[in-house]
């Protein structure tokens, strides 16, 4: 059966087709913390910008990832499989601390950049290290842990028919959202 074109261009795939590039994301940003730290001022303006980058993409994309199995994955998949709840009450508390450590990581990142002391400098630049690192960890081991588990099940414990309605609901979210 031909369906192998059609399951890489459904909704579902390209959900999590997000996770991939994420952890790109984070091991660019991984890179570039280190950088920042050992490059000096020399590459300052470089190596910030390049954090920048991977801030605003977490700003826009982690988001419509996160508010998509808020609103559609996690209830269809409460009421599907409901021996998920637990996990899923998980996954949304690490939802709103990445949140609110994007949020701090922000506000350290312009706190950096208005920085003109050396000494202060270095100070600011290892508390965006460490916020950038936390956010690092924090969403390599979600992502690790929703695949293992609601993504397995949406492929795996879902009937052919419950799939179905979930990429329609997927598909109409996205549709509103590019209206
Ligand atoms: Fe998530
Ligand atoms: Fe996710």
């Amino acid at each position: 059966m031909p369906k192998s074109k059609k399951d890489s261009s459904s909704e579902i795939a390209k959900m999590a087709g997000i996770h991939e590039q994420l952890k790109e994301q984070t091991d660019r940003l991984n890179t570039v913390l280190i950088n920042l730290r050992y490059e000096g001022k020399t590459n300052l303006g470089k190596n910030l910008k390049e954090v920048w980058g991977i801030l605003f993409f977490f700003e826009k994309e982690v988001c419509l990832h996160v508010e998509a199995e808020e609103k559609l994955l996690f209830p269809f998949l409460q009421a599907h499989v409901p021996r998920l709840e637990p996990l899923i009450n998980l996954f949304h508390s690490e939802h709103e601390d990445f949140k609110r450590n994007l949020k701090r990581f922000r506000l350290a990142m312009e706190e950096l950049c208005g920085e003109n002391g050396d000494h202060h400098r270095a100070k600011r630049i290892d508390n965006v290290r460490e916020i950038g690192t936390y956010l690092i960890y924090l969403l390599r081991q979600h992502m690790a842990a929703e695949e293992e588990s609601i993504y397995k099940a949406v492929l795996h414990e879902l009937h052919q028919g419950e799939r179905e309605e979930l990429e329609k609901l997927i598909a109409s979210h996205r549709a509103s959202k590019a209206a």
